[in-house]
């Protein structure tokens, strides 16, 4: 069976006897103890995954590869225009720098349950630090390397790791980022100090190491005893990925060992179509939730070579990259953001620098992170003669929501269209009320409880802010608090949030967090910020503040110090270019600023006047200093 048929028998099969859906699907997993049961309704807060059995995620991506024969296959290509470098690991020496690594790290103290933070570019030592705790059955929290040193703070503060895996500096187009100052700058901000730091000298900026704190990552692992893998419980944790929340605090989102390793293994089949020897790229980040699952972990569960880039779709040198990447390397499946995309499109609209590569190995496309605009799906379908899928997910679930599945056959797409659920998800569309939408309209997108296997458990250390935030909305649901549609058809339309979150080039940012910073400065009296639609980047933030009275200060000067704040305190990443003075914010009577209102003003979207409105006067005044807001 394929096509429509093939997806509408599996997810049928999924739907008529989960538990049995999943055992087999565990059967692609090399278990210490199988498990019994697939699922635990009385475990944990919704129930929990595989709950007796026991694994190693390192053994299943690296060591059972080896174990096979197939020690020399490529592991990991790293392909990096900005160091001009290319290399190739195989799973036999990714086994030795993986086992190396834990065994470092087990010198330094480390062991099950502890927490590492890893913050580092996109390096091979990245992918090596995350297997090396995994092996340990240790838990690793990696950090975007575009967060500020405030950011990285908060994730010590609340992790606590025993230690840091990082680099010298990251690299980006025209300019070094030196890491060692965020390091110490976070440490010193943060109540908790991790003992040690490993740090990865890097040739274009190594730094001075901390005495009887720091030492250099590389010795370090040829100094190390290799450490073999520590067999865990399915239920134990793999790592924690803070993700922006609607407060400015971040969320750790925690990730099981056994239905993440379940789930992503059969992902890479059913949803990708790519098997063991395949070459696989996600061009994201490791520091993203699509760099863990798709650089890293599905790709080599399976048994596929993964490759590592450390580069820009444009400026990298050119809008060629990518399909120089796929051509060198034989990519069959690329999986990227819309934003990369359209920042190709941009440069190279008629595909000339593409029209150079030969990409007969190439078989599809796929996208995520943030809502697709039609135009990209279909640009990029034309010009590549491939099928091009968009498909929804987020930070929580780890692997694909929605989408439309090369193992299963794919479907017709619908641009615009996150595609139809993945076996595993019960998608539905409420209202307020808990009520079932009709097709074709608009409500709260929102999965029947249990998640699949892979999605959080429930979040590090905070099983109440899990119920309150995910669970308590609608009783029995997961509230993905993303509003959309699932038309007659089934298609999934994902529309917009119905939080404070954005999305800035596919990375996922909180206005809430923006606002606490820009409320600290000390003439701004209130403020709001909004995601203002762009046309390269989706969204980029804008801030609106009211000064206090008496504030002496030039207008043009607070705004520039907002933007350093904000660069400051978030990270480049956050992209907060402007801030605009306003003399008053629309709130409704009960002093709630209007911000979705603010946002169809400055994208010039036709809205209805709130009726709640304190001063409709107001929303003249905003209108005529947001105008021209949108890009
Ligand atoms: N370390 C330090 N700084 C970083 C960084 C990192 N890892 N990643 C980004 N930054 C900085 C950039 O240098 C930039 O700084 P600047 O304000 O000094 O120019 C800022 O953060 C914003 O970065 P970005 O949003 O990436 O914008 P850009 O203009 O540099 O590049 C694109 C535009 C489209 C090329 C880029 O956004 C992109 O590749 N997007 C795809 C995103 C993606 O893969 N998302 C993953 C989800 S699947
Ligand atoms: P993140 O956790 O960073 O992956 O961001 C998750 C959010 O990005 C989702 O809640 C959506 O708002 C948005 N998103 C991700 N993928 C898609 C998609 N294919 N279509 C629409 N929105 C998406």
């Amino acid at each position: 069976m394929t096509g429509a048929a093939g997806y509408d028998a599996t997810h049928a099969a999924w739907r008529r006897d989960p538990e049995a859906w999943w055992a087999a699907a565990a059967r692609g997993i090399t278990w210490d103890t199988l498990p019994t049961r697939s699922f635990d309704a009385g475990m944990g807060v919704y129930g929990r995954w595989f709950p007796d059995g026991r694994l190693n995620t390192c053994f299943n991506a690296v060591d059972r590869h080896v174990a096979a024969g197939r020690g020399a296959q490529a592991a990991i290509i790293w392909d990096s225009p900005m160091t001009g470098r290319i290399e190739t690991i195989t799973y036999a020496d990714l086994l030795d720098r993986v086992g190396r690594l834990a065994g470092a790290l087990a010198a330094r103290g480390v062991g099950q349950g502890d927490r590492v933070i890893v913050y580092m570019p996109m390096v091979p030592e990245a992918a090596i630090a995350m297997l090396a705790c995994a092996r340990l059955g240790a838990v690793h929290s990696v950090v975007f390397g575009g967060f500020a040193a405030a950011e990285l703070a908060t994730r010590i503060a609340d992790a606590k790791p025993k230690a840091i895996v990082t680099a010298s500096c990251g690299l980006e187009p025209g300019r070094i980022v030196k890491y060692k100052p965020l390091i110490d700058a976070a440490i010193g901000l943060s109540p908790h100090k991790p003992g040690a730091v490993l740090i990865l000298q890097r040739p274009e900026c190594p730094c001075d190491l901390t005495p009887g704190r720091d030492a250099d990552l590389l010795a370090a692992m040829a100094d190390a005893t290799p450490h073999p893998c520590v067999s865990v419980a399915a239920t134990d944790p793999l790592y924690i990925l803070y993700t922006s929340g609607t407060t400015g605090a971040p969320k750790g989102i925690l990730r099981d060992n056994g239905g993440h390793a379940v789930a992503l293994h059969q992902s890479m089949s059913m949803v990708y179509g790519v098997g063991p020897g395949d070459v696989y790229w996600a061009a994201s980040d490791v520091g993203w939730v699509v760099g863990h699952s798709y650089i890293v972990y599905a790709p080599l569960l399976a048994g596929c070579t993964t490759v590592l880039f450390e580069g820009k779709p444009v400026g990298t040198p050119d809008a060629g990259t990518f399909w120089r990447v796929c051509e060198q390397h034989g990519v069959k499946v690329l999986f990227t953001a819309p934003t990369a995309i359209r920042a190709i499109k941009k440069e190279d609209p008629e595909g000339v620098l593409l029209k150079r590569h030969d990409l007969s190995k190439l078989e599809a496309l796929y996208l995520a992170g943030e809502r697709c605009d039609p135009d990209t799906v279909t640009w990029s379908e034309r010009l590549l003669g491939k099928p091009v899928v968009d498909h929804w997910w987020q930070t929580e679930t780890g692997w694909t929501i929605t989408g439309n599945f090369r193992g299963l056959g794919l479907f017709p797409t619908r641009p615009g269209s996150g595609g139809k659920p993945a076996p595993g998800y019960d998608v539905v569309v409420l209202d307020e009320a808990n009520r079932d939408v009709p097709a074709g309209q608009i409500g709260s997108l929102a999965v029947r409880l249990p998640l699949p296997p892979s999605a959080l458990p429930t979040l590090f250390n905070a099983d109440d802010r899990f119920r309150e935030a995910y669970l308590t909305a609608f009783p029995g649901y997961y509230s993905t608090a993303d509003a959309g549609m699932i038309d007659e058809d089934g298609y999934v339309w994902v529309m917009s949030r119905t939080d404070d979150i954005i999305n800035v080039a596919g990375h996922r940012l909180s206005t809430g967090a923006m606002e606490e910073v820009l409320a600290s400065h000390p003439d701004v009296a209130e403020c709001a910020v909004v995601g203002v639609r762009d046309t390269l980047k989706g969204q980029v933030p804008l801030g609106l503040v009211v000064l206090k009275h008496g504030v002496a200060k030039a207008e043009a000067d607070i705004a520039r110090d907002l933007v350093a704040m904000v660069r400051d305190r978030i990270g480049p990443v956050a992209a907060f270019k402007e801030a605009r003075v306003v003399a008053r914010l629309p709130k409704t009577r009960s002093g709630k600023i209007l911000r979705a209102t603010l946002r169809k003003i400055a994208d010039g979207d036709d809205f209805v006047v709130p009726p709640t409105i304190d001063d409709p006067a107001i929303i003249e005044e905003v209108g005529a200093v947001l105008k021209g807001a949108m890009r």
